[in-house]
């Protein structure tokens, strides 16, 4: 018995199907039941309309990864999880722009989120998936791009013949839905990628948590936040990788981009100092300590850290970092509930962010257990100060691209 969910799709994937979906209400404005009910009414395909009302539904949580383009696009609910979103997707494509890369193969291809990127800055693309129906909508999405082609086929067997350079973005779930966070066990696995960049410059996405020295030689590794969340590492090689540079970090935030090399890292090969807790606290951008690289923002703070082991920088200096968020340390009080408590209550403070590394503590039990009231703003501190674990109270400071409440300094 064929799938639901394909014959649906199938459906969707005609004239009068695209059609449909194009002349539903934005979604949400109509109870989907009721509207199922109307078009089924008016004679519309049971098959199609649940199809088209799945496609709706995408397209509205789809809007958070491709902004408007997702109005105009195909998804199935696997492959939309699992793209990568646009800005992501646009800064990959322009390493191939750069690399003077004309032709590129996209080699499990989803449903086009980084095939589109490239088909959009002009490159020819070949794009490949094995899941047929995942195919099907890679085609529909790259149907505006007469120099794209989508091929249904397994990528091992895929003919490279006049591609200039090889784009993955491998599948990282195993059979039964679990995250895969070692490339060599992703499918197609790290080995497939590096035989293919005896060939031609390649680019591979892998888990954030990669093993650095699973990282082939002479590649560049980088890590990649959007608005605080680290959503990637991808491996580059040949022309695609930046001469001199082995790693780095990019923070999209808010629609701008800095990126961090370890070119910039006085400390790649020693450790960053250590020293007391100055007048401001900075905590580097998750990308940027995946990366390695927390020695980067010691540098450009003229800082230290707090603790060997804990990625908190110190410095006197106020300085707005995009790679790193800012605070105001007020105080440095010895770890313990009662302190705490007695000095956030003689504060007046009601709102309190509970930030932490290095210690166990549960972040909400502490917040059940300190009863805040008050009007007062505060953000806390957990962390190990010289081994000794301490509170750092602060207020924050802004960061480039980012809404934050007035803070003094
Ligand atoms: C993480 S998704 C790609 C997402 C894509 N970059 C995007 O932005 O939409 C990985 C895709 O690789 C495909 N895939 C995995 N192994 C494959 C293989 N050996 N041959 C072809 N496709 C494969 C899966 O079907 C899946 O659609």
């Amino acid at each position: 018995m064929e799938d639901p969910a394909v014959a649906g799709l199938a459906a969707v994937l005609t004239p009068a199907g695209l059609a449909l979906l194009d002349a539903l209400p934005p979604y949400g404005e109509v109870d989907g039941l009721v509207l199922g009910e109307r078009l089924r009414a008016q004679g519309h395909d049971p098959v199609l309309v649940a199809a088209a009302l799945t496609q709706s539904r995408l397209r509205a949580r789809a809007r958070a990864k491709f902004g408007s383009f997702a109005d105009d696009m195909l998804f199935t609910a696997a492959g939309l999880e699992q793209a990568t979103r646009l800005p992501v997707a646009a800064r990959h494509a322009h390493r191939f722009v750069a690399a003077g890369l004309a032709r590129v193969a996209d080699l499990g291809c989803g449903v086009g989120g980084d095939a589109s990127a490239l088909a959009g800055l002009g490159l020819g693309v070949l794009a490949v998936d094995s899941d047929e129906p995942t195919a099907a909508v890679a085609a529909a999405n790259l149907r505006r791009f007469p120099d794209a082609r989508v091929r249904c086929e397994d990528v091992t067997a895929t003919d490279l013949d006049g591609v200039d350079g090889v784009w993955l973005d491998p599948a990282r779930r195993d059979e039964r839905g679990r995250r895969v966070l070692d490339p060599r066990r992703a499918s197609p696995p790290l080995s497939f990628a590096e035989g293919l960049a005896r060939e031609r410059p390649v680019g591979v996405k892998v888990a954030p948590g990669i093993d650095h020295d699973l990282v082939p030689a002479g590649w560049e590794a980088q890590w990649t936040s959007v608005d605080g969340d680290v959503v990637e590492a991808a491996l580059w090689s040949g022309a695609l990788a930046r001469p001199g540079v082995r790693r780095s970090a990019v923070v999209v935030r808010g629609g701008t981009a800095a990126v961090v090399d370890d070119t910039a890292d006085p400390f790649a090969a020693s450790a960053p100092p250590v020293g007391p807790v100055g007048r401001h606290l900075y905590e580097p951008d998750g990308a940027v300590v995946r990366a390695g690289l927390v020695g980067a923002v010691v540098a450009a703070l003229d800082g230290r850290l707090v603790d060997p082991s804990i990625a908190y920088v110190t410095a006197d200096a106020r300085l707005e970092l995009p790679s790193a968020t800012g605070y105001v340390v007020d105080e440095v009080l010895p770890f313990g509930l009662k302190p705490l408590r007695a000095r956030l209550r003689e504060r007046g403070v009601g709102r309190l962010t509970i930030k932490k590394r290095g210690t166990a503590v549960e972040p909400e039990e502490l917040r059940r257990r300190l009863r805040l009231s008050g009007p007062e703003e505060a953000v806390v501190v957990l962390t190990r100060v010289a081994g000794r674990q301490s509170a750092l109270l602060c207020r924050a400071l802004p960061t480039p691209g980012r809404a934050t409440p007035d803070a003094g300094g």
